[in-house]
């Protein structure tokens, strides 16, 4: 899909579709009704929506649409007016959401292409006024439009091409230094929206495709065009580190392990001092839970046990195109997990890179088994901050629902910046607990520590309570995405399947560690 911004009328612009938002501004309690109103200064947008805005056919609730065919005085062949909700909640996760039900709607009407007209808080008297930043407005709304183009119909026979070729953000004329941020938000949207469609392209391939070796190539020829170093090992760099844990995981499965390590060097110099953040990624390509075999039940999904993996990759793609002055390095581990006569067992004890010895008692709990290793790996290489992501338990399901991913972290700052970082990104996360209270829970008998704990409560904890043995001392982020790495059912803006979650999260983390 083609995206472009220009600074002209939404009037005179020719278009199958015109995409105009519209806030309510009723205050609760003191208007009973809603009292929708156009983010537009344009008298000739106004005078075509006309009485339509007063019927009280439209309340301008989120997501809610109102359709005109032949708008009066306009060039567009439609006007699709999308709600924003209530004007105190106006933010750009609202934009994002709308600009994302504009596009699903124009996709399922086979139009071509779309115009969206850049939201104006200038339209609310000062008494409603919210202001919209402009950068970040920009910003969301591009990628509401290229999140919501996506389809996971790869391969349908029957697939007909739905995706719109073009969308035009059209702003009215402004200020200078406004048309530049407005510029510089379309520009990052574009970037961050694209990585995380990335993301959700890998997440989407079935398990006889995206092998842990196709996961490798595909990482190899994403660092090649962004222009990133890329190294893909296998099975005998795993042996020479010492990668007991992760090499227990891919013992069962004829398809051989990758370990991919990306480095991204930014252009401008930076103090020796500065950090070096590492991005891990759980990179199971197939988990069938291996000797502690999963039930047939939605196992089919299990695919998507690399969404970590492809959530860095994703990340590492916008961040060398962003130009982000930070070094930044990605390790995704990645395996099949699978029962067979070479197959790990439980029982079974490993040594981790680390030199830290692991009782497996449950072959399903792999993902913190690859993870010990990724992340023992990144201090090795200078990694003086970590941060990793997998769909790493069920238990963080129970606990959170589908709604917000788990957060755990052993050091405030690093946290702090990440809980800023997902609020500007619109992601949803939700921290818990993993001080060392729960230690024990992962005590051994007959090594340093044991891979699950002994019953199924605060599941999602004890998994954290593993990484952060070999986390150590650097301060570490982890996230825990199972419940939100695939959507069940289709948003409005959003298809169902992969989400992408996290790329967006990511890269704002990464960016606040910033210091030219
Ligand atoms: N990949 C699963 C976690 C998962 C579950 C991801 C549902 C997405 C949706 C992970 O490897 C796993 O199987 N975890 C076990 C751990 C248990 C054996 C301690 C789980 O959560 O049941
Ligand atoms: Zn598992
Ligand atoms: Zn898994």
């Amino acid at each position: 899909m083609m995206t472009d911004l220009l600074f002209d009328d939404a009037a005179t612009f020719p278009t199958p579709l015109l995409v105009l938002f519209a806030v309510d501004i009723a205050t609760t309690g003191r208007d009973a009704d809603a009292l929708p109103t156009l983010l537009t200064t344009s008298d000739a947008l106004s005078d075509a929506v006309g009485e339509f805005l007063t019927s009280g056919e439209f309340r301008a609730e989120c997501g809610e649409t109102l359709l005109l065919h032949r708008p009066a005085g306009l060039r567009a062949e439609r006007l699709l007016i999308v709600g924003l909700g209530k004007v105190k909640a106006l933010c750009p996760a609202e934009l994002r959401k709308a600009a994302g039900t504009a596009v699903r709607f124009a996709r399922k009407r086979n139009l071509q292409s779309a115009a969206l007209h850049f939201p104006e808080d200038r339209a609310l008297s000062d008494e409603h006024l919210e202001t919209l930043d402009c950068l970040p407005s920009a910003r969301a709304l591009v990628e509401g439009a290229v999140l919501a183009n996506y389809e996971p119909d790869t391969y349908r026979s029957d697939r007909t091409d739905h995706d719109l070729q073009r969308v035009t953000v059209l702003a009215p004329a402004q200020q200078n230094s406004t048309q530049e941020e407005i510029r510089s938000g379309f520009a990052e949207g574009e970037i961050i929206a694209a990585a995380q469609n990335f993301a959700r392209v890998l997440v989407n391939e079935p398990g006889n495709i995206l092998t842990p070796t196709e996961l490798g190539r595909r990482a190899a020829a994403m660092a090649a065009d962004v222009g990133l170093s890329c190294e893909v090992h296998s099975t005998a760099k795993l042996k020479e580190l010492g990668m007991g844990a992760f090499l227990a995981v891919a013992q069962g499965s004829a398809e051989p392990p990758a370990l991919v390590v990306m480095r991204y060097e930014p252009e401008v110099t930076l103090s020796p001092d500065a950090p070096v953040l590492a991005l891990v990624g759980k990179g199971i390509t197939f988990d069938t839970g291996g000797i502690s075999i999963k039930g047939a039940e939605g196992m089919h999904l299990m695919k998507y046990d690399m969404a970590g993996a492809a959530a860095m990759l994703g990340a590492m793609q916008a961040i060398a195109a962003l130009k982000l002055p930070v070094r930044v390095l990605c390790i995704v581990c990645s395996a099949e997990n699978m029962p067979s006569s070479t197959a790990y067992k439980p029982g079974d004890v490993l040594t981790a890179m680390s030199g830290k010895t692991i009782e497996v008692l449950n072959t399903d709990a792999e993902g913190r088994l690859v993870l010990a290793d990724g992340l023992h790996y990144a201090k090795t290489l200078g990694a003086t901050h970590l941060i990793d992501a997998a769909t790493l338990t069920g238990a963080c399901i129970v606990a959170l629902g589908k709604l917000n991913s788990g957060l755990f972290s052993n050091d405030e700052d690093t946290c702090d910046r990440f809980l800023q970082a997902y609020r500007a990104a619109g992601e949803h996360f939700w921290r818990l607990p993993c001080s060392d209270d729960y230690k024990p829970l992962i005590k051994s008998s007959i090594a340093d520590i044991q891979n699950t704990g002994m019953d199924r409560y605060g599941g999602a904890i004890t998994a954290a309570m593993f990484l952060k043995e070999f986390a150590g001392d650097t301060p570490w982020v982890h996230l825990d995405i199972a419940g939100q790495a695939w959507i069940d059912d289709a948003r409005s803006y959003i298809a169902k399947g992969p989400s992408g979650v996290a790329v967006r999260s990511i890269v704002e983390w990464v960016r606040s560690y910033t210091t030219a």
